[in-house]
């Protein structure tokens, strides 16, 4: 396996270069592939970009290269090095277009988000609705680029995961029972469920993601697995906690959100100190399936698990 490019062999990891380095990747991919061509009409490629550009932490597609990179060969491959930042875009356009329904006032009703009012507020509902079918459309487009460079099994496996992640079974499905919940106390299994489906079952296809391209041994990618499913319930325990704890301006979204609008979360269930406390034995599960899966260098996914559980916004 090939040791990540950005370091040398026996230099200390550091997630802030590498995540640095990675970002700068994808934000140009998507500044160039977010509706760059004006050929979006009526205002709409202005809400796509909106919606996606200049904000967020790219958790998802840092998931995706780290996954990738833990399980690249020494032969370099330019195809799936290809398709596994198309892979990370894609993943972010489908978070992006989650977040703009998210927040319209038929869902949470929010008027912040990243730091700036929220789609709806600034395009209207229709322009919020539409930017986010637009957005999921363009993940898939992404992922399906035609011509030879990305073989045609990688690019049908990336696209099973995203779908099956961000569709009833997923996304979609979990944020159905997050509207279905408002008011109501749900069992530790029940809401566990509902996060693993809204929020958990995006990151964990992030990593799958990553693995798809390329040629990862089924010990590992059933490893990988369980750690993706891992920090994706740490991700939206963490969320939970943080609105209560944090304000609104370290958050770029409105804080106390979820006791207003009584939700259940993990804190309404379990409290503050008990919700952090599982979110570090998540961490912890995540980092022993890392040490599962048999690969050589997985230190960037090791060090995202702690920025899961340790972030502040
Ligand atoms: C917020 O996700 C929505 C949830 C799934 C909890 P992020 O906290 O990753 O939002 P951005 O992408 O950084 O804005
Ligand atoms: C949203 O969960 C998860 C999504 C699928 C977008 P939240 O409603 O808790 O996310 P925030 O707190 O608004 O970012
Ligand atoms: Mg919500
Ligand atoms: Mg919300
Ligand atoms: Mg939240």
């Amino acid at each position: 396996m090939r040791r990540l490019e950005q370091t040398a062999a026996a230099a200390p990891f550091s997630l802030e270069a590498w995540s640095c380095l990675q970002r700068g990747r994808v934000e140009q991919a998507l500044s160039h592939w977010v509706a760059g061509d004006g050929l979006a009409p009526a205002g709409l490629g202005e809400a796509m970009r909106y919606a996606v550009l200049d904000g967020g932490k790219r958790l998802r597609p840092l998931l995706v290269l780290a996954a990738r990179a833990a399980i690249a060969d020494e032969v370099p491959s330019p195809g799936l090095d290809e398709a596994a930042l198309r892979a990370a875009c894609a993943v972010e356009l489908i978070h992006a277009y989650s977040l703009v329904h998210d927040d319209m006032p038929c869902m949470d009703n929010d008027v912040l988000r990243r730091g700036k009012p929220t789609v709806h507020v600034q395009f209207g509902e229709a322009g919020a609705l539409l930017a986010g079918d637009a957005l999921q459309a363009l993940a898939f487009e992404l992922l399906t680029p035609g011509g030879p460079t990305v073989p045609a099994r990688v690019q049908a496996a990336l696209c099973r995961l995203l779908a099956h992640a961000a569709g009833h079974a997923g996304m979609a499905g979990g944020q159905a029972i997050d509207l279905a919940s408002v008011g109501r106390a749900l069992s530790e299994d029940e809401l566990r469920h509902m996060h693993r489906l809204k929020t958990g079952a995006l990151l964990q296809a992030s990593v799958l993601m990553g693995a798809a391209c390329g040629d990862a041994p089924s010990r590992a990618l059933d490893a990988l697995g369980r750690y993706g499913a891992a920090i994706g319930l740490a991700f939206q325990v963490v969320d939970d906690i943080l609105d209560v704890t944090a304000d609104s301006a370290t958050l770029g979204k409105t804080a106390g959100k979820d006791a207003a609008a009584d939700k259940p979360t993990y804190v309404s269930l379990l409290g503050l100190e008990q919700s952090r406390e599982h979110a570090w034995e998540l961490r912890q599960q995540a980092l022993a399936a890392l040490d599962d899966s048999g690969l050589e260098d997985t230190r960037a996914l090791a060090a995202l698990a702690d920025a899961v559980v340790h972030r502040a916004s």
